[in-house]
């Protein structure tokens, strides 16, 4: 970090980001909420359209945000609901290429012990192990994951 570097914190909509100036960022790494997931988020949405509504406008903005080649990491996962399953990974997925991403790795999160034993929160529970979805802007380096 040079000396001009500076921290800052930003309440806002990831739906609107207008606080961030085009092609001014160079890393995201985001967790966005679950469709109404159990214990973290029951009801959130009123449909599970409308929660890909969301991740659509916040494509969109990341995709203004981001800089070229630049990269978005999300994590994400399928959810089940009073039985039902949402194919979260491949509509997120869907959606970030139709708004101008290239789809570029998909890596799996098997989270550590201790978590998933204290974690009441479906992120512990049901989401385990967990997807993260990575997406750049037009192209970029290659990725090396380490184990
Ligand atoms: C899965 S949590 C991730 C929280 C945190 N980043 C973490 O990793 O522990 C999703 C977060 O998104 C926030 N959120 C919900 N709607 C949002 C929106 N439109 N814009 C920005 N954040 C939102 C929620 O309040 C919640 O804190």
């Amino acid at each position: 970090m040079g000396d001009g570097w500076k921290d800052k914190i930003i309440f806002g909509d990831c739906q609107k980001m207008t606080e961030l100036e085009d092609n001014s960022i160079h890393l995201v790494v985001t967790s966005p909420p679950y469709f109404n997931a159990p214990f973290d988020y029951p009801g959130l949405f009123e449909s599970y359209d409308r929660f890909l509504m969301l991740i659509r406008n916040m494509a969109r903005g990341l995709h203004r945000v981001i800089d070229e080649g630049r990269i978005a990491a999300l994590v994400v996962d399928d959810t089940l609901i009073n039985g039902e399953k949402y194919p979260v990974v491949a509509d997120v997925t869907k959606v970030f290429m139709e708004e101008g991403f290239k789809y570029r790795e998909k890596i799996i999160w098997v989270k550590p012990e201790g978590y998933i034993r204290i974690g009441r929160r479906s992120g512990g529970l049901l989401q385990h192990p967990n997807s993260i979805c990575i997406f750049c802007y037009s192209d970029c380096p290659p990725i090396y994951i380490s184990s």
